[in-house]
């Protein structure tokens, strides 16, 4: 009778045993196996970097004073409207080392603060290191009458959008 406890107590330690190493065996593999489906599925899934897109709207017309550069800080390009009313779309980054210029409105010029690099409103170099002029972008006019700029299409000087 003794020897019969003693048995169920040694078989219910080891079915306890058992159970435990089975419950740690399998919470293993579960979490090996959640780790894999989560590097699989990050290797399947394309390798994109997300950017706003090139293609954007400026705003109106009348948003632009004439004789006006305004930066759009969103997209880092100024707007630049002359005083005949035309309109081009200039980058706002240096081509020096990439920094984001500002107009300085007193001098009439786009100043970049990293080092010193000066440039007329139309993104042409008046003063070094700056390499190359700031780029100039296509622009249009929608049929809501709103500028688009698009980053995508670099454009030369003689380009402009009369409105
Ligand atoms: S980054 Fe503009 S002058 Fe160097």
């Amino acid at each position: 009778m003794a020897e019969d406890s003693l048995k169920e107590q040694s078989e219910g330690s080891i079915l306890t045993r058992r159970y435990f190493l089975e419950t740690i065996g399998g919470g293993a593999i579960g979490i090996v196996a959640a780790g894999s489906a989560v590097l699989t599925g990050q290797f399947l899934s394309p390798n994109v970097l997300r950017e706003p897109p090139l293609k954007f709207r400026a705003g109106p017309t009348e948003n632009f004073p004439p004789e006006s550069v305004t930066l759009n800080k969103e997209q880092k390009v100024f707007i630049v409207r002359a005083k005949e009313g035309y309109f081009s779309a200039v980058s706002a980054v240096c081509t020096h080392l990439g920094c984001i210029t500002n107009w300085k409105s007193e001098e009439e010029i786009i100043a970049c603060p990293c080092h010193g690099s000066k440039f007329d409103k139309e993104g042409n170099v008046l003063e070094g290191p700056a390499p190359r002029p700031l780029p100039r972008f296509a622009m249009t006019l929608d049929e809501q009458g709103q500028l688009v700029v698009d980053k995508g299409v670099m454009v030369g000087e003689e380009v402009i959008l009369k409105v």
